[in-house]
């Protein structure tokens, strides 16, 4: 390993990797991809596995403490997440400053920032355990809170959660349901989206990681930290790319118009991109792209929407595109975000809350990876450095000085 700083100090030399291409900001135990070969593992356990045989919760207590839980350990995590879904009541205030048509994601940076107001107890990062009860309050109340911008947007009263219930049961009743009715969230799709949690729940030093790493690295507060991954995830490059896909093909509206977008996206002229497609590091299919797609079979059977016309479009859409030269050469693949918003549209979730379900899943990666870093005796500010191109030095021209 090359010692940079060493090299620095030594030669005044430093990198320069726009986007960081090539550039680790930082070591890590927490997630592995090998994005020629499209491998991607969390603590060591392929996605394909976790997916198929652990809950969402059970990847949360792995990310967060490195193995999966014992079923004492896993009652005990269950439990302690579940006494933590209720938000302080003066944070409904919160929503009352907002317009209604407000994007979700504006509110959910609000009001997960806001949330370091209301728990002065535990804010010293230094104490492991007040790290580990700010990422059980963030996991167990973002979905709460995810559920309320959604209530406040249509002007639905606004749903307790609901301790009988499992995570992704109780967060679809306070999403979907109503205070008149006994909403009982169908097990299938309460599979399909604990499922979808799963997959979002790390991706390495992804664009909204790496900010809450860099934001943390200042000492700021973990609901601060988190609430910087909450703006940066917003991004259609990155989390906003969901909400962007499902727009994208009902734009695209029919099977007939697929080769005119494909050859949009393929115009060096316009700067349109086939949306859910391409990604910085899976140079080979997206693991959970594949299985998204399953999912969403799974689901569109379950609802008897096996025919929908969304979902054709979206699979003829890949098909032409992973035949097209362009799309081979550049190795662009369907990412996560491809199916993942055919899916969350088919379980009820409307699309202006696609990326603040995102958030819901990324967040225990974006809290393990804080606690990592905060623990790393050897952490530092994170600093990067600039290649200046503007002017060289120069004085104040005499008709600005003033006499
Ligand atoms: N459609 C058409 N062309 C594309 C696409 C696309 N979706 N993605 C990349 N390309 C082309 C670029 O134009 C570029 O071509 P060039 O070499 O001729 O200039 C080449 O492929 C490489 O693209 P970059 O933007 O340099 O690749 P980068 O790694 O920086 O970007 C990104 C990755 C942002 C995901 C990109 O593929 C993209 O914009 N995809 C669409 C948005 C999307 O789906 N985002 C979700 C990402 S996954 C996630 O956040 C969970």
């Amino acid at each position: 390993v090359v010692d940079i700083q060493t090299l620095y100090q030594k030669t005044g030399m430093f990198t320069y990797d726009p986007g960081f291409t090539s550039t680790a900001s930082c070591s890590s135990s927490i997630t592995y991809i090998d994005g020629e070969k499209g491998v991607l593992l969390y603590r060591g356990y392929p996605i394909e596995q976790l997916a198929e045989h652990c809950t969402f919760l059970e990847v949360c207590y792995l990310l967060l403490n490195g193995e999966l839980p014992t079923p004492d350990e896993m009652q005990q995590f269950e439990g302690t997440i579940t006494m933590h879904t209720m938000v302080h009541d003066q944070l409904t205030n919160f929503f009352k400053g907002f317009r209604r048509d407000a994007h979700p994601m504006a509110i959910m940076v609000a009001v997960v920032g806001a949330l370091s107001a209301f728990y002065h107890d535990a804010l010293d990062i230094k104490s492991k355990r007040d790290r580990d009860i700010s990422a059980i309050r963030l996991i167990a109340k973002v979905p709460t809170i995810v559920a309320m911008c959604h209530k406040y947007s249509t002007g639905l009263p606004f749903m307790y959660p609901q301790n009988k219930l499992s995570y992704v049961e109780n967060f679809m009743r306070m999403m979907l349901g109503t205070p008149c009715d006994d909403f009982l969230p169908n097990p299938v799709l309460v599979k399909a989206l604990d499922r979808i949690l799963i997959l979002h729940a790390d991706h390495e030093q992804n664009a909204s990681t790496s900010t809450v790493r860099l934001a943390g690295s200042s000492g700021a507060n973990p609901y601060a930290c988190i609430t910087a991954g909450i703006a940066c995830l917003w991004g259609a490059a990155h989390g906003g790319a969901n909400e962007a896909v499902l727009n994208m093909l009902e734009e695209i509206g029919d099977v007939s118009n697929i080769t005119k977008f494909i050859n949009k996206a393929k115009d060096k002229n316009d700067s349109f991109r086939l949306m859910g497609f391409g990604h910085r590091v899976y140079k080979n299919y997206d693991p959970r792209a594949k299985l998204m797609r399953e999912t969403c079979h799974e689901v569109l059977t379950e609802l008897g929407l096996h025919d929908d016309k969304i979902f054709k479009l979206a699979l003829e859409l890949e098909r032409i595109a992973l035949e097209d030269e362009y799309f081979i050469e550049k190795k662009l693949y369907p990412n996560v975000d491809y199916y993942s918003g055919i899916v969350l549209h088919a379980l009820g979730i409307p699309t202006n809350m696609f990326t603040a379900m995102f958030a819901m899943g990324r967040t225990v990666g974006w809290i393990s990876h804080w606690d990592e870093m905060i623990a790393d005796p050897e952490q530092k500010i994170g600093r990067p450095r600039q290649l200046y191109t503007g002017a060289t030095k120069r004085d104040i021209p005499p008709q600005h000085i003033k006499r």
